[in-house]
C-alpha cells in the first residue's frame, strides 16, 4: 500500500509533460502539447497532454490519465512501479505501508533484483575472457554491439564460480534467485555451467532472471548427459514466465516505430533478428504464449505477428496463442500468424535468405481470423451435415470470447456462410445477443451524459467549485429508484475529500482501489473537454451552479414521487410528511417565475 497523500503529492512534483516527452514527443499547440497517440495509429496528432490539469487524453480512442496512468499504459509497468519510477525521477522516496509478510516479500525482492544485476555484470565479464564463448556467438553470426544490447554473458565452467564474486555465497539470496543449488550432502554449487547467458529483463530494466545455452552445436552431448540445451531461471518472485517476454524492455521503442511486434520462440530468434535489423521481436520463455503476453504486447503495438516453425508442434503453439488471444482482440487491432519453412526457425532464416526476405514474410502473415476459419473448417467434412454441426460446435466457445464487436460479427458472418445457415441462426446457437446495427462512437454524446456525471466532471476540471455545492442535499437520493446511485455515491465521497481540504490533482488517481474508481476514470476522460471551452472563472461557476442545482431538483423530485406512491399505500409518519412539505416548498422555490 502506497499512502495517498504520497501519490497526491508526487503528481503535484512530476510534470506530466515531461513524462510523456520522455517516451512520446510532443509539439506545443496552444495551451497543450500534441503528438500522435501512442496508443492507436493514427497520422494526424489527436493526443494531447494538457500542462494545467496534469492529464493526457486521446481524442481519437479515448485513452486518458495522469502520469501514473500513462506510464503503466505505456510501459506495461504496474500502478506500484509506475509510481517509484516516477518517484525516482524526482528524487522522491516511496513511503510504504506494509504488513510485516509483504514487508518480508518486499526486501527479498530487492535482495534478489540485487543479486540477479550483480550475477548478470559477473557473466558478462566472464564473456570477455572466454574466447570459446566469444566464438561460439561470432560463429552464430552475432556482434559484440548485439551481445551488449542484450546483455549476453557466460558462466564458466566450475561448480562455484559465483563464489568469487559474492562474498555470501552460502547465503539464502542466491539459493532463492535460483543461481545455486545444494547437494545431498549440502554442498552448494552453480546451476549455470559453461552456458552462454542471456538475462531475462522485466519492462523496467531490472534483471529478473535468466536463459543459459549449452556452447555445443544442437546440445546433443550434453542432452545425453541429462542436461538440456536451455537451462532456465525458476520462477521467483520477481520472475514469473507467463508474464514475461525476452527482449521486450530493448524492443519497447523499435516496436513503436515499426508498428508491430514479432513473437518467436528462442532467445536465439530474438537477438539474431535484432542483429539482421528486425529489432522488434520478443520470444516467450519456453512456455505457450498467455492472454498477459498478449494483452501486454497490444499495449505497445497495433499489430502482432507470431512467428512459429511450419511444424505440427509450431501449429499447436499458433493455435494455442491464437486461443489466447481472442479475448484481448480489439477492433483496430490485429493478430497475424507467420509458419516458417519446415526445418528453419526464425534465426535460420534471416541468416539464410536476409532481412527483406523476412520482412516480406512478415507482410504475408495470416490474419487470425482467416488462420481460425482455416483451423475450424480444415479438421471437419463440410460436404456433410456432421461436418457443418461440429464446425459450428468447434466454433462456437472461441468466438464467444471474442469482445471486438465488428471481427465478431465479421467471423459469424463467415461462419454462418461455410455452415449454410443465416447468420441469425448462428447466433442464436451462439447466445450472441443482437446488437444495435450501428458501432457506438467511442466519445459519448452528451445528451447521453448524466447530470451527476457533469457535475463531477466539473468538480475534477476545478475543485473549488465544491464550494457551490451543499452535499447534505445528496443524501435524499441515495435510496431512490431511477437515480444514478453509484454517480451519486461517488459524488458525495468526492465532496467529502474536497470538504476536508486535500489536494485532488484528479480523482481517479486518489479513488484507485475503491468501488468508485471505474466510474471516476470513466468521468475523467471528460474532464479535458472543460478545458476547450476556456470559461472564465464566473462562467464555470455557473455552469455547475446550473448543473448541481438540476441534480438537487431530480432528487427532490424522485423523493417526492416516491413519498406519494408510500402515502397511497402505507400512509405517511409524521416525519415523512415534515419532509414532503420541505420537498414541496424547495421544489416550488427552484421553479423558473
Ligand atoms: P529452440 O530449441 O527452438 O531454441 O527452443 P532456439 O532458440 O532455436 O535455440 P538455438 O537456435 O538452438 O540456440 C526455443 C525456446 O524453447 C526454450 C528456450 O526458451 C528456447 O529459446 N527451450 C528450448 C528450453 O527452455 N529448454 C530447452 O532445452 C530447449
Ligand atoms: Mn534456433
Amino acid at each position: 500500500m502506497i499512502p495517498q497523500s504520497f501519490i497526491q503529492e508526487l503528481l503535484g512534483r512530476v510534470d506530466i509533460v515531461d513524462v510523456v516527452d520522455r517516451h512520446v514527443k510532443l509539439k506545443r499547440a496552444g495551451a497543450n502539447y500534441v503528438a500522435c497517440c501512442p496508443f492507436h495509429s493514427e497520422k494526424t496528432p489527436s493526443f494531447t497532454v494538457s500542462p494545467t490539469k496534469q492529464f493526457y487524453h486521446c481524442f481519437g480512442c479515448g485513452a486518458h490519465g495522469t502520469a501514473v496512468g500513462f506510464l503503466m499504459e505505456y510501459s506495461g509497468m504496474g500502478f506500484v512501479e509506475a509510481v517509484k519510477d516516477l518517484a525516482q525521477s524526482v528524487g522522491m522516496q516511496v513511503p510504504e505501508v506494509r504488513t510485516e509478510s509483504a514487508q518480508r516479500k518486499a526486501e527479498e525482492g530487492d535482495d534478489l533484483y540485487a543479486v540477479l544485476l550483480k550475477a548478470a555484470q559477473f557473466y558478462r565479464a566472464q564473456l570477455k575472457d572466454a574466447p570459446r564463448a566469444i566464438a561460439y556467438l561470432k560463429q552464430r553470426g552475432l556482434s559484440g554491439e548485439i551481445a551488449k544490447r542484450f546483455g549476453i554473458g557466460y558462466a564458466p565452467d566450475g561448480w562455484q564460480n559465483l563464489a568469487t564474486a559474492f562474498s555470501d555465497y552460502g547465503g539464502a539470496a542466491l539459493a532463492a534467485a535460483g543461481l545455486v543449488k545444494q547437494n545431498e550432502d549440502g554442498k552448494r554449487y552453480d546451476v549455470f555451467r559453461d552456458r552462454i547467458m542471456f538475462p531475462i529483463v522485466d519492462v523496467r530494466g531490472n534483471v529478473i532472471g535468466f536463459g543459459g545455452r549449452v556452447l555445443d552445436k544442437e546440445g546433443a552431448d550434453s542432452a545425453a548427459q541429462g542436461s538440456p540445451k536451455y537451462l532456465n531461471s525458476p520462477e521467483t518472485p520477481v520472475f514469473e514466465k507467463g508474464r514475461e517476454l525476452y527482449g521486450l524492455y530493448q524492443a519497447r521503442r523499435t516496436i513503436r516505430d515499426a508498428g508491430r511486434v514479432v513473437v518467436v520462440e528462442g532467445y536465439m530468434d530474438v537477438v539474431a533478428l535484432a542483429q539482421h535489423g528486425v529489432d522488434y521481436a520478443v520470444a516467450t520463455l519456453g512456455t505457450a504464449t498467455t492472454p498477459l503476453h498478449v494483452q501486454k504486447l497490444l499495449r505497445q503495438s497495433d499489430e502482432i505477428v507470431f512467428c512459429f516453425d511450419g511444424d505440427e508442434a509450431g501449429r499447436r503453439a499458433a493455435w494455442r496463442a491464437l486461443e489466447n488471444s481472442l479475448a484481448q482482440l480489439a477492433d483496430g487491432k490485429q493478430v497475424k500468424f507467420l509458419f516458417l519453412p519446415e526445418g528453419e526457425d526464425p534465426d535460420t532464416y534471416v541468416r539464410k535468405h536476409g532481412t527483406a526476405a523476412f520482412k516480406a514474410l512478415l507482410d504475408q502473415a495470416v490474419p487470425l481470423s482467416a488462420f481460425l476459419l482455416q483451423g475450424l473448417a480444415g479438421r471437419v467434412d463440410l460436404a456433410a451435415h456432421e461436418g457443418k454441426a461440429k464446425l459450428l460446435q468447434d466454433a462456437k466457445s472461441l468466438v464467444q470470447q471474442i469482445t471486438a464487436p465488428l471481427l465478431s460479427l465479421l467471423l459469424r458472418q463467415d461462419l454462418a456462410r461455410l455452415a449454410g445457415v443465416t447468420q441469425q441462426e448462428l447466433d442464436r446457437e451462439f447466445q450472441i445477443k443482437p446488437q444495435p446495427s450501428q458501432a457506438a462512437p467511442r466519445r459519448t454524446p452528451p445528451a447521453q451524459r448524466s447530470i451527476a456525471r457533469t457535475v463531477i466532471e466539473l468538480l475534477m476540471f476545478e475543485p473549488v467549485l465544491a464550494r457551490l455545492a451543499e452535499r447534505s442535499e445528496l443524501a435524499h437520493g441515495f435510496g431512490l429508484d431511477g437515480i444514478e446511485q453509484a454517480e451519486l455515491k461517488a459524488l458525495d465521497q468526492l465532496l467529502e475529500v474536497l470538504a476536508a481540504g486535500l489536494p485532488i490533482a484528479n480523482a481517479g488517481e486518489y479513488f484507485r482501489g475503491t468501488e468508485h474508481e471505474a466510474l471516476l476514470r470513466a468521468i475523467e476522460a471528460g474532464v479535458l473537454h472543460w478545458q476547450d471551452k476556456n470559461l472564465a472563472a464566473e462562467e464555470l461557476e455557473a455552469e455547475f451552479s446550473g448543473a448541481w442545482r438540476q441534480l438537487i431538483d431530480r432528487i427532490r423530485r424522485a423523493r417526492i414521487s416516491e413519498l406519494l406512491e408510500k402515502s397511497r399505500k402505507q400512509g405517511l409518519s409524521p416525519e415523512d410528511q415534515a419532509q414532503y412539505r420541505l420537498l414541496q416548498q424547495a421544489v416550488a422555490a427552484a421553479a423558473p417565475k
